[in-house]
């Protein structure tokens, strides 16, 4: 990964490094640490409505719990692509089988290898705390959707909990708090359905503008 001459690695962002470094050591065991979020995770793919047989992205599928949720909306004439920066994790996907329901891409959700409105809906499970810029990730994610398509931006636990478990408390400039998710949809051409930022969860359901660029 040191970028230098005849090195066959392309050098990765720093920020990305630091994901990888961070994710590559829990991606086994990954899902044994959160064996109840299932009921979670099935609600928030309902309320997100995949069309069935439409395009639908796991952005940062991490070992892709959710893959088999959004096979089962959009049915087996649909498309359903995970990606996710960590090796180990799409490494960890593998092993549970989940390349049998979904394409599987290593990749940036900020700089997507797909066509601008050629998906129907994305689900981002745990992504936004990650995101160096993740104004610029909303803005990838409006790029590469239809107008009309829809995006949740989801954890199955909530804000608090969530800090609580890194150690830490939620910060008062968080982008996930209503007025300024809110906010930052609009600007990348979202509007805003949903937010339910509980204590149990936090769900925000936001539709691709059709007047988009
Ligand atoms: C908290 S985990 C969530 C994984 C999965 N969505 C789940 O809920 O089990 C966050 C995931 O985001 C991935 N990630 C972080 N930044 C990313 C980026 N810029 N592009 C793609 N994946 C990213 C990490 O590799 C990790 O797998």
């Amino acid at each position: 990964m040191g970028g230098e001459a005849g090195s066959e690695q392309p050098p990765v962002r720093p920020d990305l490094a630091a994901t990888r470094a961070f994710f590559a050591p829990r991606a086994t065991g990954w899902e044994e640490r959160f064996p109840d979020d299932g009921p979670a995770f099935a609600a928030a793919v309902e309320e997100l409505g995949p069309p069935r047989g439409g395009v639908v992205v796991d952005a940062a599928c991490g070992t892709g719990r959710a893959l088999p949720l959004l096979r089962r909306a959009v049915g087996l004439s649909g498309t359903v692509i995970g990606v996710d920066v960590t090796p180990e994790m799409l490494a960890e996907a593998v092993r549970r089988g989940r390349h049998s329901e979904a394409a599987l891409v290593l990749g940036d959700v900020s700089h997507l290898p797909f066509r601008g409105a050629s998906v129907d809906a994305v689900l981002a499970a745990g992504l936004l705390p990650h995101l160096a810029n993740p104004r610029a990730g909303l803005d990838e994610l409006a790029r590469l959707t239809c107008p009309g398509g829809r995006l949740a931006l989801f954890h199955p636990i909530g804000r608090e909990a969530l800090a609580a478990r890194h150690g830490g408390l939620v910060e008062v400039d968080d982008i996930r708090a209503e007025p300024a998710i809110r906010a930052a949809l609009s600007r990348s051409g979202w509007g805003t359905e949903l937010v339910d930022d509980g204590a149990d969860r936090y769900l925000v359901i936001a539709v691709r503008s059709s007047n988009c660029g």
